[in-house]
């Protein structure tokens, strides 16, 4: 297959083509994604929480990051890898500068991915497109700021909650992120930011209008300790093979099938 890049992703929002995004940790599962013909391959913080046990990802360093990132580039070929930006590691431009430059440089990265939109964060993101490193937002239920939240709770409930992540999405955008992922925000308001920008969005728990889907690879195999997320789905259920879960996965992701309403908020 063609490499999937970053200038593709645009096309597949215009073309209708739903983006399909799946975290990795390892070489072994970067192949079985490779295999699968999974769009995007994140090396989400999520590992600290599915590989390292933690309850937040906030314990992950940069040292983790561009280690979990550079032996997931190794099971790849043809899959964009995206790598995420530790907590503090964007804390001001220079550090986020060097952060992103490692998981590109050492790690392999073609693209970072930093959460939310405050005006250190569009600065960042601003630094890095200017310098050539193609950068995912995430807005919505971010991780990192799990204690602002006061624990992983559905965000944009509110109408003024919702009207202003609609002005993040449009500031991320144009600070020039090239994709934007969503996280647990009700259905509706993840089709009217879908709509109210022109770069990809993928979603989890972000409902079905998204251009695309990602989810945590432990929880779409059913073997994430403890309860299963509602908006994530356990493909490996009546399935024999990780390979046959992911290509499942895949297939549902690119027809529209997956999510389905339970795994959404109103
Ligand atoms: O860390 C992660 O796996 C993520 C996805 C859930 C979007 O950020
Ligand atoms: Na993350």
């Amino acid at each position: 297959r063609k490499p999937v890049t970053v200038p593709s992703l645009r096309a597949m929002k215009a073309e209708g083509r739903r983006i399909v995004m799946l975290t990795a940790y390892d070489a072994t599962f970067a192949t079985q994604l490779e295999l699968a013909g999974v769009d995007i391959a994140l090396v989400g913080d999520s590992l600290g929480m599915v590989i390292q046990g933690h309850s937040s990802t906030l314990p992950v360093t940069l040292d983790h990051m561009v280690y979990h990132t550079s032996i997931v580039a190794r099971g790849l070929s043809s899959t964009l890898l995206v790598a995420d930006m530790p907590f503090m590691a964007d804390r001001d431009v220079p550090h986020a500068l060097e952060a992103a430059a490692q998981l590109v440089s050492e790690g392999g990265a073609a693209m970072v991915k930093i959460e939310g939109a405050s005006p250190h964060i569009l600065e960042a993101i601003e630094a890095l497109v200017e310098r050539a490193i193609p950068v995912c937002a995430h807005l919505g239920l971010t991780p990192q700021s799990v204690h602002k939240f006061g624990g992983f709770r559905i965000q944009g409930r509110e109408q003024e909650a919702a009207d202003h992540m609609v002005a993040q999405a449009q500031a991320v955008e144009a600070a020039g992120a090239a994709l934007l992922v969503l996280e647990g925000i009700p259905t509706a308001l993840g089709e009217r930011i879908t709509r109210a920008v022109s770069i990809p969005t993928i979603g989890i728990g972000a409902g079905p209008h998204c251009d695309g889907q990602v989810l945590v690879l432990q929880d779409m195999l059913g073997i994430t300790p403890g309860k299963r997320p509602k908006f994530s789905k356990d493909f490996l259920a009546g399935r024999d093979s990780v390979a046959k879960a992911i290509a499942a996965y895949v297939e549902d992701v690119r027809t529209g099938a997956f999510p389905a309403p339970e795994h959404c908020f109103e």
